[in-house]
């Protein structure tokens, strides 16, 4: 009988690195194993919620605007992992910073659009764009308590060419996140693929 691995994945906004885990990765085979997505959002106007609903998934929604604390939050979003009891957990977008509460409990990893340790937080592609670096990229680490510095796991390069826009640029990175992540989780998951 094929061995079920569940992925859960964490996310707070439009949701297309939540799709594309969701192609790679929900209901399908690697040799004996049959994957699955569990979608887990802290906004309950996420878009990524209808992009999953798509394939006929259901997110769970915690709300963190109902708690009072940071460490309140984490808790509940501990609970609920841990009934769910996945296999790997992936952020993908979660814009939420976690306490030793969450760290300390769950072993994650993290997407960010940018050659770690450069380029930390929320507009690590406009900062890349604009350094005068000739490369900027994508990188999957661990999660810890420090925003965007756990244990870095893989990265890519992404050229910034004379013609580049800031627009052109960031579709590039969001093409090189749609390859690296779904390496990523297989190969933490010891899943044979060819994508
Ligand atoms: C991605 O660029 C990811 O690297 C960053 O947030 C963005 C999420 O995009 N952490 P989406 O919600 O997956 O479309």
């Amino acid at each position: 009988m094929a061995k079920s691995l569940k992925i859960a994945v964490l996310f707070s906004g439009r949701g297309s690195n939540l799709e594309n885990l969701i192609r790679h990765f929900h209901k399908k085979r690697f040799d004996d194993n049959l994957t699955e997505i569990v979608p887990i959002t802290n906004r309950p106007d996420a878009g990524g919620i209808k992009l999953a609903l798509r394939y006929g998934l259901e997110s769970i929604v915690i709300d963190h605007k109902k708690f009072d604390t940071r460490e309140d939050f984490d808790a509940a979003l501990v609970k609920k992992i841990k009934t769910i009891s996945p296999d790997l957990v992936v952020m993908a977008g979660f814009m939420r910073i976690l306490t030793p509460v969450f760290t300390s409990q769950i072993k994650a990893i993290n997407l960010h659009p940018s050659l770690l340790p450069l380029f930390k937080g929320a507009n690590a592609i406009e900062e890349s764009f604009e350094s005068g670096m000739k490369v900027g990229g994508v990188s999957v680490h661990y999660v810890t308590s420090e925003l965007d510095s756990g244990e870095i796991i893989d990265q890519v390069c992404v050229k910034i060419e004379p013609g580049d826009t800031l627009q052109s640029f960031t579709e590039k990175i969001h093409r090189a996140e749609y390859s690296l992540l779904p390496k990523t989780v297989a190969e933490l998951l010891g899943l044979r693929f060819n994508f």
